[in-house]
């Protein structure tokens, strides 16, 4: 490996809030250490909290793995260099002043990935939107997500705010409610090879340093799985409790079970807000009177039962829904059953918080 080599590879870090210049042109990489098997980076950073240090550092991290020969290990250290600003690591000790002001913080999450969390969750929001709530939705979703696409959003880019000495991130408005998601700055490939940790600094800069000001719901759209992302999220971020999305079908009830026992375990322990059975049933465009129990009949009623969770609503599996995901205009908007079944849900998770 030599210099102008990592060089060239550090060309593919863009700074998507500095009209995606590279790190390099920026003046950004102070040094490349080269070992016989390792590389250091150094990237200075000239704003005190940067907010995207962490996706910056994350994705030079990446862009070394991505190109460097097997094995190679590597470190992306960073320094402030504007000598007004305190000395400190850019990005890492955020605090929860952005979350003052946000009423209820509620995770949506399931054990399982495709279930519709992510369609729940954008539905949800518009829906408590409609019913005259202030909404907000963080996408937690690092490696795929969905909240751009589904929101018809993926063209637009937040803009960041200085206040006083902290950078801050204001969100997206669209359909009455404010969105983020890692997906406005980061290339699908270039989150894909992000290691655990990075991930989740990224995912809390996401979250902690964004200008959500008033809020009755911020709505969290977790990634699938209960792995470290997860217990990373449920410990940093002061959710209030969550609620689960199940298909009827029995596999994916036991992984929901791992979900839900992701919030009750002893060092978490946060409420489960209700459960929401997606695909349900099946109801083709042209009948709308009939329905198919494609995944088996009230899985999620048996399953909300067993664990005496509230069961929040059912929504069957709609043509509609789906390309309402698609095409970025979410079926909450629409008065047809569908858009009031996810309108019922979010009366009743109002209530139930
Ligand atoms: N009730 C429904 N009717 C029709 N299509 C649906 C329904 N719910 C979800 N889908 C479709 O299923 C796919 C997966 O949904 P979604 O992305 O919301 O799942 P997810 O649980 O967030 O997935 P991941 O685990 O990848 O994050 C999407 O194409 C979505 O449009
Ligand atoms: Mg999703």
């Amino acid at each position: 490996m030599k210099q102008n080599e990592i060089n060239k590879w550090l060309l593919e870090v863009e700074h998507p809030a500095k009209g995606d210049k590279s790190i390099v042109e920026l003046g950004m990489v102070e040094k490349v250490e080269i070992g016989e098997n390792s590389v250091t980076v150094t990237l200075a950073f000239t704003k005190h909290r940067d907010p995207l240090a962490e996706y910056l550092i994350g994705s030079a991290k990446a862009a070394i793995i991505r190109n460097a020969p097997e094995g190679t290990q590597v470190e992306v250290k960073t320094i402030i260099k504007d000598e007004a600003a305190p000395k400190k690591k850019p990005g890492l000790d955020l605090g929860m002043e952005e979350l003052e002001n946000v009423k209820h913080i509620i995770g949506i999450a399931s054990g399982k990935g495709g279930v519709g969390k992510s369609t729940v969750s954008v539905n949800l929001a518009v829906a408590l939107a409609r019913l005259g709530y202030k909404v907000g939705l963080a996408d937690a979703d690092v490696y795929g997500p969905s909240v751009p696409k589904m929101t018809s959003t993926e063209d637009q880019m937040p803009d960041a705010m200085q206040d006083g000495d902290k950078e801050v991130i204001m969100p997206l408005e669209k359909y009455g409610v404010k969105w983020m998601s890692i997906g406005y700055f980061a290339k699908p490939e270039q989150a894909l090879i992000w290691r655990g940790p990075m991930a989740c600094n990224a995912l809390k800069q996401m979250i902690l340093q964004v200008r959500w000001e008033e809020l009755d719901f911020l709505l969290i759209d977790m990634p699938p799985g209960t792995g470290d992302i997860h217990i990373s999220l449920v410990h940093d971020i002061p959710m209030e409790g969550a609620v689960i999305v199940s298909t009827p079908q029995d596999v994916a009830l036991a992984d929901v079970e791992k979900g839900v026992n992701m919030f009750r375990n002893e060092s978490v322990n946060k409420p489960i807000f209700g459960l929401v059975e997606n695909m349900a049933w099946f109801t083709p465009a042209e009948h709308p009177d009939e329905k198919y129990y494609l995944f088996g009949k009230d899985g999620g009623l048996k399953m909300a039962q067993k664990y005496d969770i509230p069961l929040l609503g059912q929504i069957p599996i709609v043509q509609s829904i789906r390309e309402g995901g698609d095409n970025g205009e979410p079926a909450a908007l629409s008065t047809r059953p569908d858009g009031l079944a996810f309108i019922e849900i979010a009366k009743k998770l109002a209530e139930t918080v």
